[in-house]
């Protein structure tokens, strides 16, 4: 990795003559029209852990129920916003910010946003926890052992990180650090529809949808 690729920190490279335009269609009057509060729905945990799953069957649920969602999954992003990052911490760091970038602006178009990342490391997420509202960022820690996930296994990456064919693998090589406190712990050894049941319950609670959605 060349030094110097991207800033790492965005302020840094904050241009001084650009002004901030203020929009008449707020994300207020979007979320009015909507029917439903936007907010970003971060799941996290290993490789195989299920966040894509659930992240996706949650998304079906939502759109069943005429909300208006979009799910950035670790995988497709890194085919194309991402491509050019690696699986460094330095490159994680990367990922993981833009992917924060991007769900705020998506937040702003009233739109759910659910990501489903590794995203490793604390003070990423930390970083983008405090990028938003507090309101606005749902932690969702997809837990599951390495054991299990090992087991699935459905790309075959863990018994090659474990051949030493892939460096710096999740888990093996490269650290998971659990999240401290999320919003939500959910159990992904258990069946899915509970997982999707738990998280459904979770969103009517905190008002992001109402009883009425
Ligand atoms: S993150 O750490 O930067 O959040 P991200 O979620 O985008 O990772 O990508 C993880 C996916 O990339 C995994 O599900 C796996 O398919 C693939 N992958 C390839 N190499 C690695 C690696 N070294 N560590 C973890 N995942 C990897």
């Amino acid at each position: 990795m060349k030094k110097g690729r991207y800033p790492l920190n965005s302020e840094k490279k904050t241009e001084k003559n650009i002004v901030w335009h203020h929009a008449t269609v707020t994300r207020e009057r979007r979320e009015t029209l909507n029917k439903h509060r936007s907010v970003i729905l971060w799941f996290t945990g290993l490789s195989s852990a299920g966040k894509s799953t659930l992240a996706h069957a949650v998304e079906e649920q939502l759109h069943q129920k005429n909300c208006r969602t979009f799910v950035f999954d670790g995988d497709n992003v890194r085919h194309g916003l991402c491509k050019d990052l690696g699986f460094s911490a330095e490159d994680r760091h990367e990922n993981i910010r833009r992917i924060g970038e991007m769900s705020k602006l998506i937040i702003e178009a009233g739109v759910i946003a659910l990501t489903a990342f590794i995203s490793p490391f604390r003070k990423d997420r930390d970083q983008i926890r405090h990028l938003v509202s507090q309101d606005d960022f749902i932690e969702i820690y997809c837990r599951c052992s390495l054991a299990v996930c090992e087991q699935r296994d459905p790309k075959g990456l863990y018994q090659r990180a474990r051949a030493g064919e892939i460096k710096e693998f999740t888990g093996i090589t490269s650290p998971y650090e659990e999240p401290e406190n999320p919003e939500l712990v959910i159990d992904t050894e258990q069946p899915l529809t509970e997982c999707v049941d738990r998280i459904m319950r979770y969103l009517y609670e905190r008002g992001v949808l109402r009883l009425s959605t």
